[in-house]
Formats: structure tokens, C-alpha cells, sequence
């Protein structure tokens, strides 16, 4: 059996788990796992920016009170004022690694804005602001000696206590994290890493949806690996639909058509022409995501449309290829001249607020489990995230972990005794249909019954559906040699069970949880 031992074992090579691989790797050897090519994650595909407090007139004050209100009285006020306060050092940082942001003709950064923010605060570069930074920080990272970074392993499993045979349930005071059984994906083989601390940073959830934003790798591994040793996970009911995906029937994942566009001056319109948003809010098209989601799921329902139209056609030509090429050749490519004609979208699952319970330093209810980025549950967005503030979190919470656990990491031994990964009795999987149709069951639940309008009953009604799917790849995993495919369908069963249970335990309409049931909240936010 092959073993490794790292003083920083990291999972996922996003934004979250690159920066803190950066920092702690002064203090002792990192090993990074990730489950694709070391670039494919959330953070590539990221197009609006990172949001930070810059110059005057904006200030700490406004962005603290942007993502309170947004948050829908869920924030952690102490978080969120961390995040806003720690910033500027935080985006210095990623400039002196070399990331580029977009500058105006007199030299100052260009500051964008979207839904839900007072100001123009959002960095970018172009509309590929994720790309650029993950090119910028993965530079760093083959630069570094200190830092191994293996591509294609799949982390399975936290080893804890329960490893070492002792009995572990939710209620056990101390579990602590020991490593991971990684599966290497090229060999098949299951591989033990021991390290001293691990940090989750493997991103969000959205393919447990049939449409989606997030590219494949987003399968809730995370949370489902610390759901099951017996880690805290808080909040999942909070998932987050962007506004304006591109609409492709079929097509997965869904092409975004950022909200800075809106903030550029794009207007949603019914398929009738009417620019509908007004209707709903006094802050039209900026209003915060989850305001303009259900607007959007209102007019397509009621009018029985398949999707919006977002117009562009009164936008400055050279300016807007200018900030969004991506964007704008991607819509050339389908024969739609945004200039022209309008764009057609739609809704589409995009953010995971909730996620693994962490402290101020990142750390996990876990021993030496640190949790940061998409996976990890800070108490910043609370019940609606703040667009453009998950890149912010990645990076100030990778920095506060790097801090914390580089502290301790001398007073920490590596545990022995670890067994090997038992697959004794199990078989190659015989029929892979058993697996692709699951995940099409589980999307189409999670889509109908779990998506931007909840009842009672649809949650119930998915609740008891989802039982079935989890005795079926319970019995299957039972069965069967692990592979990753499998794995990940485990993982998001688990997750999709999580976000149900959650949001069955919240008796009220907040931010992202929109309830049939329970509308009252709603009507009160409309008149605010
Ligand atoms: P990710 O970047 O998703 O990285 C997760 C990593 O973990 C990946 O490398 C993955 O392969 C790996 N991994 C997962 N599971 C395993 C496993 N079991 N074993 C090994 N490796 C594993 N946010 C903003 O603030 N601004 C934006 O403009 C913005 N635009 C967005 C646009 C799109 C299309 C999308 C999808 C998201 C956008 N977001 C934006 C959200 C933001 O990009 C993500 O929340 C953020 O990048 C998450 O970073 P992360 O490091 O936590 O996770
Ligand atoms: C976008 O560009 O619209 C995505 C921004 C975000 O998710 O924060």
C-alpha cells in the first residue's frame, strides 16, 4: 500500500486551496490533492470579479451594510466585517503573486458592480477573472519547492478515530482528522496520506442540479466527507441561483452571463418585451440575486415562458467587448448579436452559502480539519451571498487558516496504526446505468422539488425520494470496488439529503429558502 506523510495535506486546487498552500508552505511540506487537471475548479470559470473596498466614496461601512442586507439577517456581523476590513491587504496579496486586474485610462482599478452593491467595487480582468487568477496562483504554486501538487486523486475519505476502531458518532467530543484515503485516479489504487493538518477547499455542489453553472468537479465531496465523520455542516438550504445563465437546453454546464453585465446596464425582459424587474423591487435588475431569481422563476412560470430575455442592445459596443469578450464572442458563436438581439436566459444553480461549520481562523468542528472557500460555512453570506464575495472569503479565510494552522503545526504527530482501505467482498461495478440514471433522479428531485420556490409538500415528496436513491448506492457502494463516479454520486445523495433536511428544519421564507408555506418574511422584505 502506498502511504504519504505531509504536514499540510490540502484538497482542491481552487482559489481557497491555492492560497493557503502558498502560505503555509514556509512552514513545512504541502501536498495538494485535486480530483482533475490542477486548473479545473469554480474558480477558473469565475467571470464578475472579487470584490473589495478601494477608494472613496466607498467604504468599510457600505460594504459591511451591502452584504448584511443581502445576507437577509443570517450574517455573522463579526465575519463580515473581518472579510470587508481585510480585504485590500488580501487583493495587494494577489498583485504580488501576479494576478492582473483591469485598470482605467488614468490608472486607478476599474471597480465593477453588481446586484445587491451600493458601489462600484468589483475587480476584474475582462470577464475571466477566475481564469486569470488561477494561472497567476498555480505559477506560484510550480515555483514553490515546498509545494507537491497531485492532479487526478480523489479524496474519499477523512481517517479519523473510526479508522483506528474507535466508535464515532455526531455527539463524540474530539473527533480529529488524521489524513485522507485518496483514490489515485490513474492507478485505481486507494492510497493513504497522513498529515498533521488538512484543509477542505474542494468547492460547492451545483451538480447535484440539472442546470448548473459550476463544471463537473462541483460534486459536494467536502461536505459529504466531513458530514460523515461527523463534522458540523450548518445552513445548506441556502443554495444559490444565478440570475442569468445562458439558455441551452441540455447543455451542461450552463454558460454564465455575469451580473456585472447588469451592472453594465443590461435589462431583463419577458418574452413579451417588458423590462419586468421594477415590478419587483425597487432596485430592478441590481437587486440582490435571490430577488431577481424568483422574479425570473415568476415570469417564466406564470407566463409559461422556458426563459427571460437579457437586452444589451443600448450598451456601448466598444466598451462592453472591451470588458466582456468572452461573453460577447460566446454569444457570436451561438448567432446571437447581443447588440442586435436580446440574450436569452435562465436561472441556474450557482453558489453552496452553506457548507462546513468553521470559525474565525477556518477551523473546522474537527480536530485539524480546516474548512475554506465554496465548502466551507464562514457565517459571511448567510442566507444570500453578496456577489462577488466568495473569492474575497476564499482568500481572507486561506490566510486566517494559513496563520492558525502553520501556529500549531510543530506541536502536532502523525498517527500510526492507519489500515489500508479495506475493499474486501467488493466487485467491479457490473452496470454503470445504475449510476447515470441515479444521478439523473437525484438532479431531476433536487431541480423540481429543491429548487428557487419550496412547499412543504415538494420537500417532503423529495425527502422521501431521496431515501430511496440513498438505500440504493448505500447497497452498490456496499458491493462495489470504489471508483469515482460512484463516489461522487454518493457524495451528492448526501448532500442533496443534507440541503432537504435543512431546509424542512427552517420554518420561515429567508433569502435563498423560499417556502410557499411560509411567505410572510417575503412580504415583509418587498415593502422594505
Ligand atoms: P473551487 O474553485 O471549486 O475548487 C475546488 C477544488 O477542489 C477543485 O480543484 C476540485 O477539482 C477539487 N476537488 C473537489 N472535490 C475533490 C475531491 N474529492 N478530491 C480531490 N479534489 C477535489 N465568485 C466570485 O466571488 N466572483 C465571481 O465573479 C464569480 N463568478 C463565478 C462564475 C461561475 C461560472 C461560477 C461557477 C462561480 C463563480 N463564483 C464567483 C463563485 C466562485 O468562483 C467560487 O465560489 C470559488 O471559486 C470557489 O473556490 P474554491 O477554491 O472554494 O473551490
Ligand atoms: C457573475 O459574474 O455574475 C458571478 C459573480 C458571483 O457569482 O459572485
Amino acid at each position: 500500500m502506498q502511504q504519504k506523510e505531509v504536514d499540510f495535506l490540502v484538497i482542491g486546487s481552487g482559489i481557497a486551496g491555492i492560497s493557503y498552500a502558498l502560505k503555509v508552505a514556509s512552514y513545512g511540506k504541502v501536498l495538494m490533492l485535486t480530483k482533475a487537471d490542477e486548473d479545473e475548479s469554480n474558480t477558473k470559470y469565475a467571470q464578475g470579479g472579487i470584490a473589495a473596498v478601494m477608494y472613496e466614496p466607498d467604504s468599510f461601512y457600505k460594504h459591511i451594510e451591502d452584504t448584511l442586507i443581502c445576507g437577509d439577517g443570517e450574517c455573522d456581523e463579526n465575519i463580515v466585517k473581518i472579510v470587508v476590513e481585510e480585504s485590500k491587504e488580501r487583493i495587494n496579496e494577489l498583485i504580488s503573486w501576479g494576478t492582473h486586474f483591469d485598470k482605467t485610462e488614468s490608472g486607478v482599478y476599474d471597480l465593477a458592480k453588481e446586484g445587491g452593491h451600493s458601489e462600484h467595487r468589483v475587480l476584474h480582468h475582462k470577464d475571466n477573472t477566475g481564469f486569470e487568477i488561477e494561472r497567476a496562483l498555480l505559477a506560484q504554486v510550480h515555483a514553490h519547492p515546498n509545494i507537491e501538487i497531485q492532479s487526478h486523486y480523489f479524496a474519499m475519505e477523512l481517517i479519523t478515530q473510526h479508522h483506528k476502531g474507535v466508535w464515532v458518532n455526531s455527539q463524540t467530543p474530539g473527533v480529529e482528522c488524521y489524513g485522507v484515503y485518496a483514490l489515485n485516479l490513474k492507478t485505481q489504487k486507494v492510497e493513504v496520506v497522513l498529515a498533521k493538518t488538512t484543509l477542505m477547499a474542494s468547492g460547492g455542489c451545483g451538480n447535484i442540479y440539472e442546470s448548473t453553472t459550476n463544471p463537473v468537479i462541483a460534486t459536494g465531496d467536502g461536505v459529504a466527507m466531513v458530514y460523515r465523520a461527523k463534522g458540523k455542516i450548518k445552513d445548506m438550504e441556502f443554495i444559490q441561483f444565478h440570475p442569468t445563465a445562458l439558455y441551452q437546453p441540455g447543455k451542461h454546464p450552463s454558460f454564465l452571463v455575469s451580473e456585472a453585465v447588469r451592472g453594465f446596464g443590461a435589462v431583463l425582459r419577458n418574452q413579451s418585451g417588458d423590462a419586468f424587474m421594477e415590478k419587483y423591487d425597487h432596485r430592478k435588475d441590481l437587486a440582490p440575486r435571490d430577488i431577481v431569481a424568483r422574479a425570473i422563476d415568476n415570469e417564466m412560470k406564470t407566463r409559461g415562458d422556458d426563459f427571460v430575455y437579457l437586452d444589451c442592445t443600448a450598451l456601448n459596443n466598444d466598451e462592453f467587448i472591451n470588458h466582456f469578450p468572452n461573453i460577447y464572442n460566446k454569444c457570436l458563436s451561438l448567432n446571437i448579436n447581443l447588440f442586435e438581439s436580446y440574450i436569452p436566459v435562465v436561472p441556474a444553480a450557482h453558489y453552496m452559502c452553506g457548507g462546513i461549520q468553521v470559525d474565525e481562523y477556518g477551523r473546522s468542528s474537527i480536530q485539524n480539519l480546516y474548512a475554506v472557500g465554496e465548502c466551507s460555512r464562514t457565517g459571511l453570506h448567510g442566507a444570500n451571498r453578496l456577489a462577488s464575495n466568495s473569492l474575497l472569503e476564499a482568500l481572507v479565510f486561506a490566510h486566517r487558516a494559513a496563520v492558525h494552522a502553520s501556529g500549531r503545526i510543530n506541536s502536532i504527530v502523525f498517527m500510526q496504526g492507519i489500515p489500508s482501505w479495506n475493499d474486501e467482498g467488493t466487485a467491479s461495478p457490473e452496470e454503470m446505468i445504475l449510476i447515470t440514471q441515479s444521478l439523473k433522479e437525484l438532479q431531476a428531485i433536487m431541480s423540481n422539488y429543491v429548487g428557487i420556490v419550496r412547499s412543504n409538500l415538494r420537500l417532503k415528496r423529495a425527502f422521501d425520494r431521496l431515501l430511496i436513491l440513498h438505500m440504493e448506492i448505500e447497497d452498490l457502494h456496499e458491493r462495489t470496488t470504489v471508483n469515482k463516479a460512484l463516489y461522487e454520486l454518493r457524495n451528492m445523495i448526501k448532500v442533496g439529503y443534507i440541503i432537504i433536511k435543512h431546509a424542512m428544519q427552517r420554518k420561515e421564507s429567508k433569502g435563498l429558502h423560499y417556502n410557499l408555506d411560509h411567505f410572510n418574511h417575503q412580504v415583509r422584505r418587498k415593502t422594505e
